[in-house]
């Protein structure tokens, strides 16, 4: 099936914007890895855009949290996905927009459940007394004011990763299959290499 460079190329790209379209797709999320100053720091993050074409991936996040600080010290992060017998690995650095056009457009695409996440009274991470406190109002709350709304905008990032590297392996019982893609210049390396 994948007897080109070319074909897992386009390949691996489709599984990405698959993912982001569908929530259902094991793709819809993956594992972000950011570098911090207590060592290497991992969690799920849901892949919200794809550009083949320029290279990139975006995902949205609190603008409070942890992870926003991580990224503007060092905005080298890894993004691992899984799913279909495959695995998509994504390094390259961030680009974090916090109050630019690109963060407005994305902000107003978003759904209301999702703009919902950025409402917490509270730094996600914080100590709280009882479970839950500080945290986002849950589905059956009713919909932001304005004030609310405001807040949570005021809350939101859109991180975009310009992919160095793009490493595809996919698993079979007649054999795995593993290749390796790098910017280089204007285009890209790609070579098959060892599962
Ligand atoms: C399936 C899943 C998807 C998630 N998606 C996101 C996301 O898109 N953005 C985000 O900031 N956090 C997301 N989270 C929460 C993060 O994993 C993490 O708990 C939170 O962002 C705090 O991370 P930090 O303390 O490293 O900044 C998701 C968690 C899960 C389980």
């Amino acid at each position: 099936m994948f007897d080109s460079l070319d074909a897992v190329w386009t390949h691996a790209w489709a599984r990405l914007l698959a993912g982001a379209r569908s929530g259902a797709d094991p793709f819809h999320q993956g594992v972000l890895a950011t570098v911090s100053a207590e060592g290497p720091q991992a969690r799920y993050a849901v892949l919200r855009a794809v550009d083949p074409t320029g290279g990139t991936v975006a995902f949205h996040t609190d603008r409070r949290s942890p992870k926003r600080a991580q990224l503007e010290a060092d905005p080298r992060v890894a993004w691992c996905f899984f799913g279909h017998g495959e695995q998509v690995r994504l390094s390259g650095t961030v680009h974090l927009h916090l109050d630019d056009a690109e963060a407005e457009a994305a902000w107003a695409a978003s759904r209301r459940a999702s703009r919902q996440n950025y409402a917490g009274a509270g730094a996600p991470g914080s100590r709280v007394h009882l479970p839950g406190d500080g945290g986002p109002p849950g589905l059956g709350a009713p919909p932001l004011d304005a004030e609310a709304m405001a807040f949570a905008r005021g809350n939101f990032a859109l991180a975009r990763l310009r992919v160095q590297a793009l490493d595809w392996l996919s698993l079979s019982a007649q054999g795995h299959v593993r290749a390796r893609f790098a910017r280089e210049g204007d285009g890209w390396q790609a070579d098959w290499t060892t599962p």
